[in-house]
């Protein structure tokens, strides 16, 4: 059975919609552990009452980048993680540590990438006037935001939105598209070819909700 360690900085409710799922849905899979940079991050109360193994590496205990990756690598080697999953995981992490994962790190943004990496992209996006705004489910790599994209899910800017009704929508669209992508992992059906990634057999990697 393959095993997944999520790393989580605050609320955690991507992850909360993974394991959700994988419950509904009897995945195989075990849920080895949650990994949070500060004992505050509400997410591992969901954990704990799930029963999931819970971390805390407080970054502020450690002096550079480098230090705090060491330690998370060796926690996330410890528990034995087939992939690691970023779900609301808000530190850079060092190239050392996307190399040591390569392949089975994946994160979600809540922008349609390449549009709008960074922070504050609801914020941007209504500034911007687009139109279409959503969330992208992608393969980390050294890149901010870069990495090949599994899956896209698009949902339209409303007249009248502000940065919290658009939060809250694209929200609605993270917890759809990431236990999906997170499954066609688990299924081993995603090839990363180039910077693409290629869904076997064949399927929408892309959804207008
Ligand atoms: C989500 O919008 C995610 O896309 C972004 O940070 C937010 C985390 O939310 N990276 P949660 O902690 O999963 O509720």
């Amino acid at each position: 059975m393959l095993s997944i360690v999520t790393l989580i900085s605050g609320r955690g409710s991507n992850f909360e919609a993974i394991v959700k799922t994988a419950q509904k849905e009897q995945w195989q899979v075990m849920f080895a552990g949650v990994i949070a940079n500060h004992g505050a991050a509400q997410g591992l109360d969901f954990a704990r009452a799930q029963g999931i193994p819970t971390f805390t590496i407080e970054h502020k205990e450690h002096a550079t980048r480098e230090s705090f990756d060491a330690a998370l690598i060796a926690q996330i080697d410890a528990l034995g993680a087939d992939l690691v999953v970023l779900a609301g995981f808000m530190r850079i992490l060092t190239p050392g540590f996307i190399r040591h994962f390569e392949g089975r790190l994946v994160n979600i943004h809540p922008a349609l990438l390449p549009a709008f990496p960074g922070l504050h992209t609801h914020e941007r996006v209504l500034e911007a006037g687009v139109r279409e705004h959503g969330a992208t489910v992608h393969f980390v790599n050294e890149g901010v935001d870069e990495g090949p994209i599994i899956c896209q899910a698009t949902v339209p800017v409303l007249e009248g939105d502000d940065a919290g009704t658009l939060a809250a929508r694209v929200l609605t669209a993270e917890h759809q598209i990431y236990p999906r992508a997170v499954k066609w992992f688990l299924d081993g059906r995603l090839r990363i070819e180039g910077n693409q990634v290629k869904l076997h057999p064949p399927e929408s990697q892309f959804f207008k909700l």
